[in-house]
């Protein structure tokens, strides 16, 4: 939990998206609200199509809304003008894509240093210092992300969204293509921005040791929070994610007996 200010870096309220018309919609997210305090670093897990990415986007501005309403710090997104919303994307939000989105034309530098660029900012030079030294990437700057392997684009990726020192950063995913020790560097430098630096860190993963570093876990299952962890280990974000999937909330359907879920379910709302 956040040691520092319970400010709410990142909210979404009564958040609902749909997607296509008819027999075939979907609804992604169903009235999901849920806060990320600022300095806190949260995990959301769930199955394959439970949301994860609709909620990321919605919440990064990178997606509109259907219906309900998506905070960053004050600002209401909904209310914001295209030229706006890229402005507050580009000055208060960093976001990890689990495909890099890297321009293979530039250097890992001129990746890096992109968003800051095109915003006329120059990087804190000793934070981007200590970013590219702790993620491995000083003797990569000048390579092209076709001469780099899948952890160090991934790793450049990360820095990329940390360079500007964001107020929150978003990741989908960021370590789903990384071996275990890339994972470690990407998930300690997230870690370290919450913890030295006050930033908010919400991140999608499936990886339970992925989600122990986190603060707290969010548990999404058919579009709406079934469940939360605080202060998560491995073992307790497996055991959450077995009870979720042997209660059925995990897969989206009713196996459940009724009555049976509730006592973490955060409104009458998330029984599905
Ligand atoms: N652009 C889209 N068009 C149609 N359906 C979509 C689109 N994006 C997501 N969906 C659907 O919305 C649901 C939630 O998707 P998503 O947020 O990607 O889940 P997750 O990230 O948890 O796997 C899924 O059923 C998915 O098929
Ligand atoms: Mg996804």
């Amino acid at each position: 939990m956040s040691k520092h200010s319970p400010a709410v870096a990142a909210r979404a309220v009564e958040l609902s998206k749909s997607y296509g018309t008819g027999d075939t919609q979907v609804h992604a997210l169903s009235a999901v609200s849920v806060d990320f305090s600022r300095g806190e670093f949260t995990a959301i897990m769930g199955p394959s199509g439970s949301g994860k990415s609709t909620l990321m986007h919605c919440l990064a501005g990178l997606d509109s809304a259907g219906s309900g309403s998506v905070l960053i710090g004050g600002t209401e997104l909904t209310a914001l003008t295209d030229k706006e919303m890229t402005q507050l994307r580009r000055d208060r939000i960093g976001f990890v894509f689990q495909a890099f989105n890297l321009v293979p034309t530039l250097t890992a530098l001129e990746n890096i240093t992109l968003p800051l660029d095109i915003a006329g900012r120059k990087p804190d030079a000793a934070w981007l210092d200590s970013v590219l030294g702790r993620l491995g990437l000083k003797d990569r700057l000048d390579h092209r992300p076709g001469e780099l392997s899948g952890g160090q684009q991934q790793r450049v990726a990360c820095a990329r969204a940390l360079a500007g020192q964001p107020e929150i950063i978003f990741g989908d995913e960021p370590t789903g293509n990384l071996d275990s020790k890339s994972s470690g560097e990407v998930l300690s430098i997230l870690r370290a921005a919450v913890d030295e630096f006050d930033q908010t860190v919400v991140i999608v993963t499936h990886d339970p040791r992925a989600a122990a570093y986190a603060d707290r876990v969010v548990f999404l299952g058919d579009g709406k929070i079934v469940d939360e962890l605080l202060e998560p280990t491995a073992d307790s974000v497996l055991d959450t994610m077995k009870r979720l999937d042997e209660s059925g909330l995990e897969s989206g359907l009713d196996k459940r007996a009724p009555g049976s879920v509730g006592a973490h379910a955060l409104s009458s709302d998330s029984a599905v």
